[in-house]
C-alpha cells in the first residue's frame, strides 16, 4: 500500500474536481485527484456547451483558460421560437451580460492541461475507490491503480466530485434527496454541417421541443424532444432531420442546414438535489450533489459555481485554520442550486410537450411564452438566470446586471468579452 499525504483529496477528475484542484493550487493548497475514467474517455464524452459569464470569468481570471476567449463564441442572446416565429431575448440589452459557447470537453482539456502545467497530482484510470473516516480529522481515499497497485491518500478534507452516479454521496449519512423525473428526454446529434443559426434557438412546436446549437464552422449540435425509452438506433438520418425541421418550421421559412450525422445520443432528464452537501470532512460538488435537466445549460455552470465557493471556504478552513468556514458551504451553494433548479424546470416545462397535456395546458404554455417575450420584465428574468446570477463579491458585474436597460447599453462595452478579457490581462 502506497501512502500519500495531502491537504485535499478529490474524488472525480471531471471539470468540477479539476477546477477545484486548480483553484486550491492558486491558493497554495495541495490536492490529489483520483478519477476512474481515462483522460481520453472524458475528452470524448460530449456534454453541454454554454458557459455563463461568471464561469468564463473564473476560467480566465484563475489562469485556467485563455482559450475560452479565443476559441469560444460570445453569444449576446438566444432565440425563443414558438408558433413558428422567433423572438430574440437580447441578454446584452436586458442585463448587460453574455454567455459563451465553449463545450464542456474543451473546459476539461484546459483544466487537465493547467493541472499538468502546474505539476498537479491527477491520477486517472483508478478503480475500487473508497472514502474513509470522513467524520475524523484525517479522512482518506483508497483505490487501486491501473497496474493493480493499492494506494491510500490521507488528507484534511475529501471532496466528492464524482458526478451524477456519485458513490461518495452515500456517505452523507443524514442526507435528504429531492427528485423529479420528466416524461421526455433529448435526442442529441452532432452533425457535419454549416451553422443553421448564429446563436442558440430554443423552439417549441406542436411536435415538441428542439434546440439548435453549434460547435464549429463545420460541426453542429442539435437536440429534439423524444420519448425516454427511444433507442438511438431506431432513428435514421432522414427521420432525425424530418423531426428537427418539423419542430422548427414556421412562416419565416426557417430551414436547417443538414449533413452527415456523426453521433446520436439519448439524454435522460432528471432534477435532483442532495442536502446537505457536507458531512464532517466530506464535501460534495457538482453533479454528485445535484443534477438539472439540460434546458438552460446550468449543469457545468453550477459545478463551477460550487467549486468557486468551495475553494474559498477550504482556503479559510485549511490555510487560516478556521474550521467553521466549512459550515458556510451548503447554504451558500444551495442558494444558487435551487434557483438553477427552478430555472431549468421552468425552461423545460415551458418548452416541452407532455403527452398528458390537455388543450388548456397547451394554450397556457403559449400564454407563458408570450408573457416572457412580450414583457421586458419577463425577458429580463430569463436573461438574468440564463447568463448566471452574479456572485455578491463581483461588484462590477452586479452593477452591470442590476442597471436599467439604458444603463445596460452603456455597460455593454465594459461587460462580457471586454470585461472578461480586460480582467484577464489585469486591467
Ligand atoms: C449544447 O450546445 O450542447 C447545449 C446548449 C444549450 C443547452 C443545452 C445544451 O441548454
Amino acid at each position: 500500500m502506497t501512502l500519500t499525504r495531502t491537504q485535499v483529496g478529490i474524488v472525480g477528475g471531471g471539470p468540477a474536481g479539476l477546477m477545484l484542484a486548480h483553484l486550491l493550487h492558486v491558493a497554495g493548497i495541495e490536492s490529489v485527484v483520483v478519477e476512474t475514467r481515462s483522460r481520453r474517455e472524458i475528452e470524448q464524452t460530449h456534454r453541454a456547451g454554454i458557459l455563463e459569464r461568471d464561469s468564463v470569468r473564473l476560467l480566465v481570471e484563475s489562469g485556467a483558460s485563455d482559450r475560452v476567449l479565443r476559441d469560444g463564441h460570445e453569444h449576446t442572446g438566444i432565440d425563443l421560437r414558438f408558433g413558428g416565429v422567433s423572438h430574440r431575448i437580447d441578454f446584452q440589452t436586458l442585463v448587460g451580460a453574455s454567455t459563451w459557447l465553449y463545450p464542456q470537453t474543451e473546459v476539461f482539456v484546459d483544466l487537465a492541461d493547467a493541472r499538468s502545467r502546474d505539476g498537479g497530482d491527477v491520477r486517472f484510470e483508478v478503480s475500487g475507490v473508497s472514502v474513509l473516516d470522513v467524520t475524523t480529522d484525517r479522512p482518506g481515499i483508497r483505490y487501486t491503480d491501473a497496474e493493480g497497485g493499492e494506494h491510500e491518500v490521507r488528507c484534511d478534507v475529501v471532496v466528492g466530485a464524482d458526478g451524477s452516479r456519485s458513490t461518495t454521496r452515500a456517505l452523507v449519512a443524514d442526507r435528504r434527496q429531492y427528485f423529479r423525473e420528466y416524461p421526455f428526454a433529448w435526442f442529441g446529434i452532432l452533425c457535419e454541417a454549416p451553422p443553421s443559426a448564429s446563436e442558440l434557438v430554443y423552439a417549441r412546436s406542436e411536435h415538441g421541443f428542439a434546440l439548435v446549437s453549434q460547435r464549429t464552422e463545420s460541426v453542429q449540435r442539435m437536440y429534439f424532444q423524444c420519448d425516454p425509452t427511444t433507442s438511438a438506433d431506431d432513428w435514421s438520418e432522414d427521420r432525425i432531420w424530418a423531426q428537427l425541421q418539423a419542430d422548427l418550421d414556421g412562416e419565416d421559412g426557417f430551414e436547417l442546414r443538414t449533413g452527415r450525422i456523426l453521433e446520436k445520443t439519448v439524454l435522460p432528464f432528471r432534477s435532483f438535489v442532495c442536502e446537505p452537501m457536507r458531512h464532517g470532512n466530506l464535501l460534495l460538488a457538482g453533479d454528485a450533489a445535484h443534477t438539472v435537466p439540460p434546458t438552460g445549460a446550468k449543469g457545468l455552470n453550477l459545478a463551477l459555481a460550487d467549486v468557486r465557493v468551495l475553494a474559498e471556504v477550504l482556503e479559510r478552513a485549511i490555510s487560516r485554520q478556521d474550521r467553521t468556514a466549512l459550515e458556510e458551504y451548503t447554504p451558500r451553494a444551495l442558494s444558487r442550486v435551487w434557483r438553477a433548479q427552478h430555472f431549468s424546470y421552468w425552461m423545460t416545462t415551458m418548452l416541452h410537450r407532455s403527452a398528458e397535456a390537455s388543450d388548456f395546458d397547451e394554450r397556457r404554455q403559449l400564454g407563458e411564452l408570450e408573457s416572457v417575450v412580450g414583457s421586458e420584465s419577463g425577458s429580463r428574468y430569463l436573461a438574468e438566470a440564463y447568463t448566471g446570477w452574479p456572485e455578491p463579491t463581483q461588484s462590477t458585474t452586479i452593477s452591470a446586471t442590476r442597471s436599467t436597460a439604458a444603463e445596460a447599453s452603456s455597460a455593454r462595452e465594459a461587460s462580457a468579452s471586454s470585461t472578461v478579457s480586460g480582467t484577464a490581462s489585469g486591467t
